[in-house]
Order: structure tokens, then sequence, then C-alpha cells
């Protein structure tokens, strides 16, 4: 593994051997503490993050690692392009951790400073939250080629996400978004290969009658960031989506799952998200112990 650009660049046994990893590391973290040691890790940020930059931050400090943060929506771009940013980073450390608007920065930022760089959500994919997911199903519900997954909302970079790990790990996932909001069709048939090897199905529909009973329910918000689209439309086309106990109910779901940040009233209500079922600080947590995982991965790679 040279970089995590995006979750459909892991193969089943990359996907498999992080989750396992990430999960040795979370029971016995100090066997890690001086893993990163003498080693410095840039923080590289174009938009908002709460769970990311700490659980980053955190992650790396408790790897025996240094962090910095940088503020890069005044930079690249508008300052100088990302391939001299990645290039003067990479002067000065060890990988690089970015979350961007485009993906195409990601792989500037790779060629240019020909250190691991690790995709921290970008208009397409978000890789960190999807193996911070697996990994939090594995631990409530065990073998995750047996457990049924459902997505409801937009089929934007979480969904992406959650699509290529699902069918790595072989799961059965479900995805019902509005009419128009479908997720990547390049990415879903990318997916499919994949499941179709591992024994996992994804199956994408537009209504809500169509869902199957399902373990869990995941969705996320209706308005991404860097999205520009009509709020008022978007307000009107995701509204009978709405995750809530009827619905919980109607398809036997014991699990809630959302990346955060949530609008209580509208992808979920309030009584469901904050109910014992809900696993939203489970994922916040297990954030932490996988992208540690991926950097021993990545460090390790460096460095052979
Ligand atoms: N889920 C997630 O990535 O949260 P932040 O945007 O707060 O980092
Ligand atoms: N889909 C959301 C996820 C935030 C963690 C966004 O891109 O804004």
């Amino acid at each position: 593994m040279n970089d995590l650009l995006a979750m459909g660049d892991l193969s089943p046994q990359q996907t498999n051997d992080l989750l396992q990893l990430a999960h040795t590391i979370k029971q016995r973290p100090t066997a890690w503490s001086n893993y990163l040691q003498g080693k410095s890790i840039a923080l590289l940020f174009e938009k908002p993050s709460l769970r990311t930059r700490a659980s980053f931050a955190a992650g790396i400090n408790r790897l025996g690692g240094h962090s910095i943060y940088l503020d890069a929506q005044n930079l690249m771009g508008a300052r100088e392009p990302a391939s001299d940013v990645g290039a003067n980073l990479a002067l000065w450390h060890d990988a690089i951790v970015a979350r961007v608007y485009s993906q195409a920065t990601l792989s500037e930022l790779a060629a240019a400073s020909g250190k691991p760089v690790v995709n921290a959500l970008s208009d397409i994919c978000h890789p960190c939250q999807a193996l911070a997911d697996l990994l939090t199903l594995q631990e409530q519900l065990g073998d995750l080629s047996q457990v049924h997954l459902t997505y409801i909302g937009d089929g934007n970079n979480v969904c992406h996400a959650l699509m290529a790990g699902a069918a790595q790990v072989g799961m059965q996932l479900q995805i019902v978004t509005p009419e128009g909001y479908a997720p990547n069709t390049e990415l879903l048939t990318a997916a499919q290969e994949v499941a179709n090897q591992t024994g996992g199905t994804i199956h994408v529909a537009h209504s809500l009658n169509e869902l199957q009973q399902t373990d869990a329910i995941y969705t996320d918000t209706w308005f991404s960031m860097g999205q520009t689209r009509d709020s008022n439309d978007v307000m009107h086309d995701f509204a009978p989506f709405q995750v809530n106990s009827d619905l919980m109910k109607r398809l036997g779901a014991k699990h809630f799952m959302h990346c955060l940040p949530a609008y209580r009233g509208r992808e979920v209500t309030a009584e469901v998200i904050d109910s014992a079922g809900s696993l939203v600080l489970q994922q916040a947590e297990n954030r932490l112990h996988a992208q540690n995982a991926i950097l021993v991965k990545l460090i390790e790679g460096a460095a052979a």
C-alpha cells in the first residue's frame, strides 16, 4: 500500500488486513506506542472537520508521532498549486493526510510528494470513514459477510466508500436514493464486480418500498460540503427518505449508523439517532483505530 486515495483502490485482502490490524491496535495500544516515533504527518484540510482532524491528531500522538494541521482552504490553488504543496511537505513530513474538494488534488499531492497520501474525504470518497464503519459492524455483528446493511440518502462520498468496502468484505448492501442522486455508475459497477468475487451484493433502488429487512440503516447529510445544489430541491427530493422509528421498525433494523455531523429532523429523527441502537459514537471512536491501522500499513509500505 503506497497511498489510500479511494476505498476502491484496496483489495478484499488489504481491507480485511486493515480491519484485523485496527482491531489489534485497539486491543493493545501500548504495543504500537512508538511506531511513529520521530515521524511527522501533515494534516491538510480544505474543508471543515471535527472527527477526522481530531482523531488523526490524537491517533498519531498515540503512535508516538507528531502532526501539524494546515488549513489548506487558502493555500492549494489560491496560493500555490497542489503539486508544489506536496513537493514541499515531502521535505519535512513522512505522510500527508488531506481533505480536499476534488479527488484530483489527492493524486497531485501523491505524485508530487512521493510520500503516502491518505484521503481524509474528497468529493468522491471517504475511505477512513468506511473502514471505521466496517470495524464497527464487525464488532457489533461479527462476520461481515452475514451482515445486511441499508444505506438511505445521497449517493455521495460516504456512500461510495461504503459501497466499495461492503463489496470487499462480501456484505449484503442495499442502497436507496431519490431519483437523480444515485451513486456514481462506474464506482457502482466496480463495487459490484468485487462483490461478485466475494459473495457480497450491492443493490441500488429509488423507492423505500423495494427495501428488504436489514440489520442496520445508515444515512448521511443531504447537503455535503462543496455541493452547489438548490436547497429547496434537495429538501423536497429527500423528504420521503428520512430515517425514523417507523422505517427502522418496518425494516427490522436494530442499529442506526451515520458518519456525522448529523442534522436531527432532516435525514434522521432525534428519536433514532439518540436511541440505544444508534452506533454513531462507536463509529466515531473507531475512526482513530482504523486510521492508525492505515498509517501503520502506509509507513510500513514506505519503509519497504
Ligand atoms: N465523519 C467525519 O468525517 O466527520 P468530520 O467531517 O467532522 O471530520
Ligand atoms: N457527505 C458529507 C460527509 C461529512 C463527513 C460531506 O461530504 O460533507
